[in-house]
């Protein structure tokens, strides 16, 4: 695997299996009650310009759970905050650090601190990727369902960052990827059409979400309006009114379709009550997979 872990998009399908492996073998030590701490004496650095609940608590538990320890490093308190230049902050900071995940707005923000730090760097959440909330899901979903082989996901909703991290994973592994977007809010254009290109098992963009869900073994949604878009969120409310993942559309797909969310969720929104509590819903385990998948990535890159 690289050093860094920046877009699922830069992982073949032997680095995919290795973080799954990982993941449970580091699930079952976990339910077994024992300890493992190959990280002790290792800090990892957490850069967060963003909320974050899942991503936040999932990683500084499992450094813990590890044996090292999380140093959380808002903006507002550290020099970068103040306009300290990055090249600078990432070689400092490789210095004192053995990785740093790092949650914000630009990719590129991103990029360029890899490209300067000697550490390794996750992505935990930019406006263009999510990459370990996709590991992640593609974990749940071997747990499932035995594996992520010509399975169906049907995405219904906005062609966000979630979004796109699913396209990368599907030009790299084996599956069905179909989406349901509004026009205009489709995967980012230069993603998708790379995905398309690539692609194992096939994209395809519909704009009716019934379409999407048909035969599905997965329905995954996501909010519909991402951190950064909080002006637009009337807006989309409209735009997004007919993309809502509820029991009628469940109908379309298989009688043993799983139901997902990388949460938070806005109920009654992009899904309903009854759909996120339902039987079919496995968004709790998907959450909880976030701590083993993220150390399954710390215990590999580290
Ligand atoms: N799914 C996810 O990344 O959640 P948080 O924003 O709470 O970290
Ligand atoms: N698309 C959402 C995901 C949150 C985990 C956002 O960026 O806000």
């Amino acid at each position: 695997m690289k050093k860094d872990l920046l877009s699922l998009y830069d992982l073949d399908r032997a680095d995919f299996d290795t973080v799954f492996e990982k993941a449970r073998e580091l699930k079952r030590i976990q339910r077994e009650g024992k300890t493992y701490t190959p990280l002790m004496g290792k800090t990892l650095g957490m850069i967060f310009d963003k909320s974050s609940t899942r991503t936040r608590i999932s990683f500084e538990v499992g450094i813990y759970q590890l044996g090292g320890m999380a140093l959380f490093l808002s903006n507002r308190d550290t020099q970068l905050g103040r306009g300290e230049d990055l090249s600078d902050t990432a070689r400092i900071m490789s210095r004192y650090l053995d990785a740093v995940v790092i949650r914000t707005y630009s990719q590129k923000f991103v990029e360029e601190f890899a490209r300067y730090a000697t550490i390794p760097v996750i992505n935990g959440l930019t406006d263009l990727q999510h990459p370990c909330q996709i590991l992640s899901d593609l974990f749940t979903i071997i747990e499932q369902r035995g594996s992520y082989e010509m399975i169906k996901v049907a995405y219904i909703g906005d062609g966000n960052n979630v979004a796109n991290s699913w396209v990368d994973a599907a030009a790299r592994l084996p599956f069905q990827l179909v989406f349901a977007c509004p026009e205009g809010h489709e995967p980012d254009a230069d993603i998708l059409s790379r995905g398309m290109k690539e692609a194992k098992g096939g994209i395809r963009v519909y704009r009716d979400p019934r379409e999407a869900a048909q035969s599905a073994d997965v329905i995954y949604t996501d909010v519909w309006t991402s951190m950064g878009q909080e002006g637009q969120r009337e807006e989309r409310k409209k735009v997004f009114a007919g993309y809502q993942v509820n029991e009628k559309l469940l109908a379309r797909a298989r009688a043993d379709v799983i139901v997902m969310h990388c949460l938070p969720a806005h109920r009654g929104e992009e899904i309903t009550d009854d759909v996120i509590d339902g039987p079919h819903s496995v968004v709790l385990d998907q959450a909880e997979n976030r701590l083993h998948v993220q150390k399954a990535i710390m215990s590999i890159l580290i």
